[in-house]
């Protein structure tokens, strides 16, 4: 696992963006795990300045979300496809059809997990994940205790994840309980992994992600098991 210790927010996304960039330039066609929360609005505004400034093209990379809630139309403003396209995808020149997301209101939610999984496979798995990471080591909406081989599943939202997430809704109890999320194995397939980490709200967690054991019970510690990780992390949340 690498770690690259920053300053502040502002340089923790300007070096992210460095390094979606690169990997877009050396593959235009790559496929891009993306993550929601507030940890990678800044990463997305980077990249929306530089398209405008640079001009980088999106049109050939396809991208998938780590998770929707389930419940939530995509025109749902606390829907994390409404998310991803206030936030990024109407600021770049990627096709929506290229930009995926599981259906928070899929009749079938488990069918459109399954589907879900199938298609990131179909496309040839993901290149490049970023990742965020919860107060209690979840990744994606695998929370603690989700099996290390997990796929794309439906997942039950814990009281603290809920309680973390109010900020985005009116108050918890319009926190979706469930989400589609992708499993642990799902994120571990992916080729490389860019973990984004901020603020001393996330001092514990990265403490426990380095120091602690590689056990279910705090999924992010899986990452030390993966070949290519990036950690950036800025001063506050680094003990
Ligand atoms: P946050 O969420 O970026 O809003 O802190 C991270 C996560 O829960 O994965």
């Amino acid at each position: 696992m690498k770690i690259i210790t920053v300053k502040g927010y502002k340089e923790l996304s300007e070096t992210a963006a460095q390094i979606v960039l690169q990997k877009i330039e050396q593959d235009p066609e790559a496929v891009i795990g993306l993550a929601t929360g507030s940890t990678p609005l800044g990463l997305y505004e980077e990249l929306a300045v530089d398209h405008q400034l640079n001009g980088t093209s999106y049109q050939k990379i396809t991208t998938f979300n780590l998770d929707e809630y389930v419940g939530l139309p995509a025109d749902h403003d606390h829907s994390y496809r409404y998310y991803m396209n206030e936030n990024l995808f109407t600021h770049l020149d990627i096709p929506k059809e290229q930009t995926h997301i599981p259906r928070g209101d899929a009749e079938d939610a488990a069918a459109e997990a399954k589907n879900y999984e199938e298609l990131i496979q179909r496309t040839g798995g993901i290149d490049l994940q970023i990742l965020g990471i919860g107060r209690n080591g979840h990744i994606g909406f695998n929370e603690p205790g989700t099996s290390f081989s997990s796929i794309t599943h439906l997942a039950d939202l814990t009281s603290s994840t809920r309680e973390a997430n109010k900020k985005f809704f009116d108050s918890v109890e319009e926190v979706p309980e469930l989400a589609i999320s992708m499993g642990i194995a799902t994120i571990m397939r992916s080729k490389e992994i860019l973990l984004l980490i901020t603020g001393k709200q996330k001092q514990s967690a990265f403490e426990q992600l380095t120091k602690g054991e590689v056990d279910e019970s705090f999924p992010a510690s899986v990452l030390r098991n993966h070949p290519h990780v990036t950690v950036i992390i800025d001063e506050d949340a680094k003990t």
